[in-house]
């Protein structure tokens, strides 16, 4: 099927480029557990790719190994032709791949406006002497990262709660600034935790919704784990499919649904 290296137009008229990203044999271990098992696949230059599998399977782990919160104890990463070195996460962020959490990771006591603006950290070039000597480009930068939080805000829909704590705000929507943190940074590949978990079918859609545009709009390579499955074959161009540290399949959402181990593993089970 996707042997076209140079990439390919979907149905639906969206231009998938070449490989950005390529995982190749990696294994990451906790003491004695096999959170993955030689596991290889890839990510292709403005594509949704899926990450799907049972609780426990190493899904996490595997958008951890990618973000450089994990480094893996075999295996390497590929990013853009090279590969690469063990990183920090916020190296791995300065290469242009953001990432939102399973479990939310804003500052409660913030305001929406401020928690996004955190993510323009890894953007800033300025260290607080270089902004003492040099004022204005300090400056001009503060206007920049007001700028692009603000059109993220927008982009998002949430203008009205800019200003709320965010522990003031229902789950649905601190997932939305979730994403608009990690919007601000303007990554090249954005990596999503389950991003509709816990979400009423309303939020779903509109969470769904957003990330169609962030890709369509921006261009943005997304990766996603996610459990609800009408949300993965709605969205992704290629699912990869994980059971206990393994890959079980990997391929269009039609040929993974029609795939006899990822039936019995997870497609034919209660799965929440
Ligand atoms: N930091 C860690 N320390 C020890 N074990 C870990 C750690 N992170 C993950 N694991 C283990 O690795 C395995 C894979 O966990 P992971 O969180 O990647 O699964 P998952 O597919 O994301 O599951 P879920 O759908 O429940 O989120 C599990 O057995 C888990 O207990
Ligand atoms: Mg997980």
């Amino acid at each position: 099927m996707l042997d076209d290296s140079e990439g390919y137009v979907t149905t639906d008229g969206r231009k998938i480029g070449g490989v950005v990203m390529e995982m190749k044999n990696i294994t990451l271990r906790f003491g004695g557990v096999v959170a993955i098992k030689d596991i290889s696949f890839d990510i292709r230059e403005g594509e949704i790719r899926a990450i799907i599998g049972p609780n426990g399977a190493g899904k996490s782990s595997m958008l951890n190994v990618i973000s450089g919160f994990y480094v893996p104890q075999e295996g390497e990463v590929w990013f853009r032709g090279a590969k690469r070195p063990p990183m920090k996460p916020y190296e791995v962020a300065r290469q242009g791949i953001a990432r939102t959490f399973q479990n939310i990771a804003l500052f409660e006591g913030m305001t929406v406006l401020d928690n996004v603006m955190t993510g323009r950290l890894t953007q800033m070039s300025q260290n607080i002497f270089t902004q003492a000597l040099w004022k204005g480009k300090a400056e001009k930068e503060e206007v920049e990262n007001r700028e692009m939080a603000e059109k993220i805000i927008d982009f998002l829909e949430i203008q009205r709660i800019r200003k709320t704590p965010v522990s003031r705000l229902p789950y649905g929507l601190k997932k939305r600034v979730e994403l608009a943190r990690a919007l601000v940074a303007e990554p090249k590949l954005l990596l999503l935790d389950e991003p509709m978990a816990g979400m009423n079918v309303e939020e779903k859609e509109d969470m769904s919704r957003f990330i169609l545009d962030v890709n369509d709009e921006f261009g943005t390579t997304i990766a996603l784990i996610e459990h609800d499955m009408g949300v993965v074959m709605d969205l992704s161009d290629r699912v990869v499919v994980m059971d206990y540290g393994k890959k079980i399949g990997d391929g269009t959402p039609d040929e993974v649904r029609r795939n006899q181990d990822v039936i019995d593993a997870y497609l034919g089970v209660a799965h929440d």
